[in-house]
C-alpha cells in the first residue's frame, strides 16, 4: 500500500495557437488594468495584444533572478501603479515576475515560450552576492497560464532541445519522488510520452505545429509534477552545477539526466522505457539526446575535470561518467526502436488501409516480444503451435478460427460490427460448424429427425429494427445434439441434421421443432485443446442454437440463442455470450402447437431485429 498527500496548485491555463491575443482579456479576468510587462525580445510580441493595458515594460530579465535586477523592476512597477505581471519568455522573465509578486502580492500571467516549466510551480530561485537560494510558496505561483504554441515557433532547435529534456527530467523526477501520486504519476508519464515523440519531430522540422503543440503541452504537464512533488538527486546535482559552477540550466539537465537515472529503482524505470517506448530507460534517454543533436559530456558544457570531485563526493562515479559523456550501462532491455522504424517504413508503399495495419501489427509484436523478455525458444514453441494449428486444419476443421475465439478475437470483432447497429440483435460468432447451403425445410419441420433429446418448439420473427415484419428472409439454424455433438462431428449419421434453412412468411414468422441443446466441448483434441488445458481452462460452451439470417437490403445476421439457467453462461470458452442472448427456454405441460402428442417440452419464442443495409452502417 501507498501513502500520500497530494495538493495542487490553483492555476488557470489557456492553451493553443493565437491565444495570445486573449491576454487583455486574461489580464480584465483578474481586475487589473495596469500591465507591467517583463520579457526578452519575445515581449514585443504582446505589446498590441494588451493595447491600452499596458502601463510599462521591463526588458532585461536575467538568469537565475538576481536580487539587484528584481529591485530595479520593483522601482519601475512602483512609478507606473501596475497591478498586474505579465511575464513572456523562459525560466529568467518568469522568475523575475515571481521575485516581484513575492514582495508585491500582484497577480501574475505567464505566457512561457519555452519547455522549462516555471510557469506551472510555486517555486522561486533567486540569487544575491552570488549564492542562489530557492523558495517555496503560493504567493509566487501565476495566477494564469497563457500557452500560445505559435510563440515556440522559433525556438531555436537547440534550446527546443535541452528545454524539451529539461522537461523530460521533470517528468523522470516526479516519477521517483517521495511524494510521487497517481496524479502526477501520469502526468508525468504523458509528458515522458509526448516529449520523446514531439522532440525528433521538431529537430526534422523546427515549425511542426502538432510536435510544438505537443511538447508544450508537455512542458505544462512536466512543469505541474515539478510544482507538486519535491525533487531528488538529479536537481540537486544540477543546481550545485549551476549555481556554484555557473553551468547552463537545461543543458547542464540535459546531460545529467541518464546518468541520475542509471541509478534508478527499476521498476519506476520500466514504466518510464515504456513511456518513451524502449527496453532500457537511462540508454534510450542517452540515446534520444544524443539523436536530437543535444549535448552528452559536462566537460563541452565547461566543467573542469579538477572540479568534478568538488561537487558532490557522494556522486563521485555518477559525474565522472557524466563528465566524460559515456553511455550509461545498458540494464534493461536492448533498443529496438531502429529496427521496428525499418520494418515499419517497409511498409510504406501499401495500400493506406494494409499499411496502417501491417505497421501497428509491427510495432505491437515487437513492442510484446520486447516487453515479455521473450526467449528465443518461446518464440520458437510459439511459431511450433501455429505450425501445428495449421497442420490439423482442414476442410471441416479450422483450428485456426477456434484459435481466434478461445483468445476472444472473434468476439472482439463481432463486437466491433455489431456495436455500430444498436437497435440490432445482438450478433455471435459463427464458430466453426456452419455448413453452406442446408436442407430447406417448411414451418412446423422437425429438424432432430428423432434423435433423442428434450422437444423444443421454436417460433421465430424477424423485424425490422422499426418492427415491421421481414418476409422471405432466409434463416438458416444448426445445433449440437443431446450429447454436444453436430452432425459434421458424426460421420455414422445419415445427416444433414439439426440443421436447415427456412424463410419466414408475411408476418416474418416460421416454426420449427427440434432437441434443447447442450452444453459441449469445443473440439479439444488438437493444439487449441492442448493450449486450454495447460493453461487449467475448460473447453466448453454454453448451450445454444445458431441462427444466420439474411435478406438482400438487409445486414446479414450471425448469431446464437442462449438457453438461460445453462452451465457455463458465465465462462463460455469462446466468450460469445451476450446478455440479450440469454432467453428462457420454459417447460410446457398443455398440448404442442401443432397438435403433435408431446410430454415435457419446451419452447423458445424470440424476436430478431435486422438492420436495412441503408440505414447508414
Ligand atoms: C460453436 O458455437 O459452434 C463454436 C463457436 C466457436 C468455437 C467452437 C464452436
Ligand atoms: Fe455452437
Amino acid at each position: 500500500m501507498t501513502s500520500f498527500t497530494y495538493s495542487a496548485g490553483p492555476a488557470r491555463v489557456v492553451f493553443g495557437s493565437g491565444t495570445l491575443t486573449s491576454l487583455a482579456d486574461e489580464v480584465r479576468a483578474l481586475d487589473a488594468s495596469r500591465v507591467l510587462l517583463i520579457g526578452g525580445g519575445r515581449r514585443a510580441q504582446a505589446v498590441s495584444p494588451l493595447g491600452s493595458l499596458l502601463a510599462a515594460e521591463f526588458a532585461e530579465p536575467v538568469m537565475h533572478t538576481p536580487v539587484e535586477v528584481t529591485e530595479k523592476a520593483l522601482a519601475v512597477l512602483r512609478d507606473h501603479d501596475v497591478d498586474c505581471l505579465v511575464a513572456v519568455g523562459g525560466g529568467s522573465a518568469i522568475g523575475l515576475s515571481k521575485a516581484l509578486a513575492l514582495r508585491t502580492d500582484l497577480p501574475q500571467i505567464a505566457v512561457p515560450t519555452t519547455y522549462a516549466g516555471s510557469e506551472a510551480t510555486p517555486v522561486l530561485g533567486q540569487t544575491a552576492d552570488g549564492r542562489k537560494t530557492t523558495l517555496r510558496s503560493a504567493a509566487v505561483l501565476p495566477e494564469t497560464i497563457v500557452y500560445d504554441v505559435d510563440l515556440t515557433l522559433d525556438l531555436p532547435v537547440e534550446m527546443s532541445v535541452t528545454s524539451g529534456i529539461n522537461a523530460m527530467a521533470h517528468a523522470v523526477e516526479a516519477l521517483y519522488s517521495p511524494d510521487a501520486n497517481p496524479v502526477t504519476d501520469q502526468l508525468a508519464l504523458e509528458a515522458i510520452r509526448r516529449l520523446a515523440g514531439g522532440l525528433p519531430k521538431i529537430v526534422a522540422d523546427r515549425k511542426d505545429v502538432t510536435a510544438r503543440s505537443d511538447v508544450l503541452q508537455a512542458a505544462w504537464l512536466a512543469g505541474t509534477c515539478l510544482g507538486t512533488v519535491r525533487m531528488g538527486l538529479h536537481h540537486k546535482l544540477c543546481h550545485t552545477l549551476g549555481g556554484s559552477f555557473g553551468l547552463p540550466h537545461a543543458e547542464t539537465h540535459t546531460v545529467v539526466l541518464p546518468h541520475v537515472m542509471a541509478r534508478q529503482a527499476p521498476e519506476v524505470l520500466a514504466r518510464i522505457a515504456e513511456a518513451l517506448g524502449v527496453g532500457d530507460a537511462p540508454t534510450g534517454v542517452y540515446d534520444l539526446i544524443v539523436e536530437l543533436g543535444g549535448p552528452s559530456a559536462l566537460r563541452d558544457l565547461g566543467l573542469a575535470e579538477s572540479d568534478v570531485d568538488k561537487v558532490d563526493p557522494e556522486a563521485g562515479a555518477l559525474l565522472h561518467e557524466a563528465w566524460s559523456g559515456t553511455r550509461p550501462p545498458q540494464r534493461g532491455l536492448p533498443d529496438v526502436r531502429k529496427l521496428t522504424a525499418q520494418v515499419v517504413d517497409s511498409f510504406e508503399g501499401a495500400s493506406p488501409r494494409v499499411r496502417s495495419l501491417m505497421q501497428d501489427l509491427v510495432r505491437t509484436l515487437h513492442s510484446y516480444v520486447l516487453r515479455n523478455d521473450l526467449t528465443e525458444q518461446e518464440w520458437m514453441s510459439a511459431i511450433d503451435f501455429l505450425t501445428r494449428t495449421g497442420q490439423i486444419t482442414t476442410e471441416i476443421r479450422q483450428e485456426f478460427i477456434l484459435l481466434s475465439d478461445t483468445l476472444g478475437v472473434s468476439s472482439v470483432v463481432d463486437v466491433l460490427t455489431n456495436s455500430r447497429t444498436p437497435d440490432t440483435t445482438p450478433s455471435a460468432v459463427l464458430g466453426p460448424f456452419y455448413t453452406e447451403g442446408p436442407p430447406e425445410r417448411p414451418h412446423g419441420f422437425d429438424i432432430a429427425d428423432g434423435l433423442p433429446g428434450t422437444p423444443l418448439w421454436s417460433d421465430i420473427r424477424i423485424t425490422d429494427t422499426a418492427g415491421s415484419p421481414v418476409a422471405e428472409a432466409v434463416v438458416d439454424v444448426w445445433q449440437s445434439n443431446e450429447d454436444g455433438f453436430y452432425d459434421v462431428q458424426l460421420p455414422d449419421l445419415d445427416g444433414p441434421v439439426l440443421r436447415a434453412r427456412f424463410r419466414t412468411d408475411a408476418d416474418g414468422r416460421l416454426t420449427f421443432w427440434t432437441i434443447l441443446p447442450a452444453a459441449y466441448p469445443i473440439p479439444a483434441d488438437g493444439p487449441v485443446g492442448a493450449m486450454l488445458d495447460a493453461v487449467g481452462r475448460h473447453p466448453f460452451r454454453a448451450p445454444h442454437v445458431h441462427f444466420m439470417i439474411a435478406k438482400p437490403g438487409f445486414h446479414t445476421l450471425v448469431t446464437q440463442l442462449f438457453v438461460a439457467g445453462g452451465e457455463y453462461l458465465d465462462s463460455d470458452t469462446v466468450f460469445g455470450v451476450k446478455d440479450g442472448l440469454i432467453v428462457d427456454f420454459p417447460v410446457q405441460h398443455g398440448p404442442a402447437p401443432d397438435g403433435r402428442p408431446v410430454a415435457g417440452w419446451r419452447r423458445v419464442d424470440f424476436v430478431f431485429h435486422i438492420s436495412r443495409s441503408t440505414d447508414g452502417v
